[in-house]
């Protein structure tokens, strides 16, 4: 009944064929001490364990006199393939020069703020954390359950420091699960490793032995950027301009002078005026650079009301993505969008953040034991 297994080598949710919903949250810790934090993490997976399978949280039919256990808006609901991943960031290893978990030592070097890069427009409500939870589910409701049971676990231990929901189309309105669109329009997600395939998967997304610290073998990095899209702009774009910026089709989503979405590129095909298909300027054509740098996508779309500044839609993309590399695999790529990427004319970076996605537990262990 729609349950993703918790347990494992991996933690899910990376590897876990993409769910319709996400609800991400970045936590700053509080708690005094390794001792309280080795049992916040015990908590949450015991937590995490049991709501994945669909199980409420605690005792369901704990003393009448005092606040329930659980939350209870997920009664009778199933997991809707939750999964709940957990990451922790550089400054749960220092803060400020301080070391205040015994954990400096561990810290990899891969694990640091990312660099400034050109055209970023960064808000501190949108950026950094100590720890990060993403929630992934078909539900919604679901997925937020999660969360909020999470840091309710959590109070005096860690608080929340931002979060964000994201959706795409859910299978019910696509059943055959076509690459979802973002809302330019345009299919998003096409060019990915392989999931399913554990070379591919070892290669670009998986900490190997060797790579950095022991503790972070078979998890992964994780970086978010919130990136708010000016959608009102892009709907007074002309089609063929639109096309050009992402070097694709939107009806299709083929590259550019190919015709079927999964059709491999062609980056020296010209037309009959002798210009590029796929412009120099266009998104893929910069994101993909030589091929050799390959990251997981797996973000979601969304939707925050309006942007009081602007009176504009506040919409765009929580570009969530895993590698094994940050410093070789999605700098790289980020610093030659930021300096000659087409779509930085109608997005603009407002948060940002990376974590070291744990390894996955074993049954009776915790999440983050490796690092202890
Ligand atoms: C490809 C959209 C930001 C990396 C694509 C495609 C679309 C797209 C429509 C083509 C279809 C596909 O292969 O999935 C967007 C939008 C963004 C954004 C709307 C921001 C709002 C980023 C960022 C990165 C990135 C920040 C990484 C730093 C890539 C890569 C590809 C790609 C590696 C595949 C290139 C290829 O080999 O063809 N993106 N993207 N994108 N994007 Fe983005």
């Amino acid at each position: 009944n729609a349950v993703v297994p918790f347990y494992g080598k991996h933690q899910a949710g990376i590897a876990t064929e993409v769910q319709n919903h996400i609800y991400f949250a970045a936590f700053d810790v509080t708690a005094e001490g390794r001792n309280e934090l080795i049992q916040l993490f015990k908590e949450w997976t015991k937590a995490a364990a049991a709501m994945t399978e669909g199980k409420s949280v605690g005792d369901p039919a704990n003393n009448k006199y005092l606040p329930p256990d659980d939350t209870g808006e997920v009664a009778g609901l199933n997991a809707s393939n939750l999964t709940i991943t957990f990451g922790v960031g550089p400054t749960l290893f220092t803060k400020n020069n301080k070391d205040r978990f015994g954990l400096q030592k561990k810290q990899p070097d891969e694990l640091k703020e990312l660099p400034k890069f050109p055209l970023d427009s960064l808000e501190e409500q949108w950026t950094g954390g100590d720890l990060c939870i993403q929630a992934c589910s078909d539900d919604l409701q679901v997925a937020f359950h999660a969360v909020r049971n999470l840091a309710r676990i959590a109070r005096g231990k860690a608080v929340l420091r931002w979060a964000q929901a994201g959706f795409q189309r859910t299978k019910q309105a696509s059943p055959k699960k076509e690459t979802p669109r973002n809302l330019f329009g345009f299919k998003d997600g096409t060019v990915n490793p392989n999931v399913k395939n554990s070379a591919e998967m070892n290669q670009y997304v998986w900490v190997q032995p060797g790579d950095g610290p022991d503790w972070l073998v078979n998890g992964t990095y994780l970086v978010v950027r919130r990136i708010q899209m000016f959608i009102e702009v892009w709907d007074r774009t002309t089609l063929k301009e639109q096309e050009n910026t992402f070097g694709r089709y939107r009806d299709s989503g083929a590259y550019l002078g190919q015709k079927n979405e999964f059709d491999p590129p062609d980056f020296e095909k010209k037309d009959e005026n002798g210009e590029y298909y796929i412009p120099m300027t266009a998104h893929v054509r910069v994101a993909h650079g030589d091929g050799k740098q390959k990251i997981l996508r797996r973000s979601y779309s969304y939707a925050d009301g309006i942007d009081a500044k602007t009176g504009t839609f506040d919409a765009g993309l929580l570009f969530i993505s895993f590698q094994r590399s940050i410093s070789k695999q999605f700098i790289p790529i980020q610093k030659r969008l930021s300096q000659m990427d087409e779509l930085n004319e109608y997005i603009v970076h407002r948060g940002s953040a990376v974590f070291a996605c744990l390894p996955g537990v074993k049954k009776g262990g915790y999440i983050g034991e490796t690092l202890f």
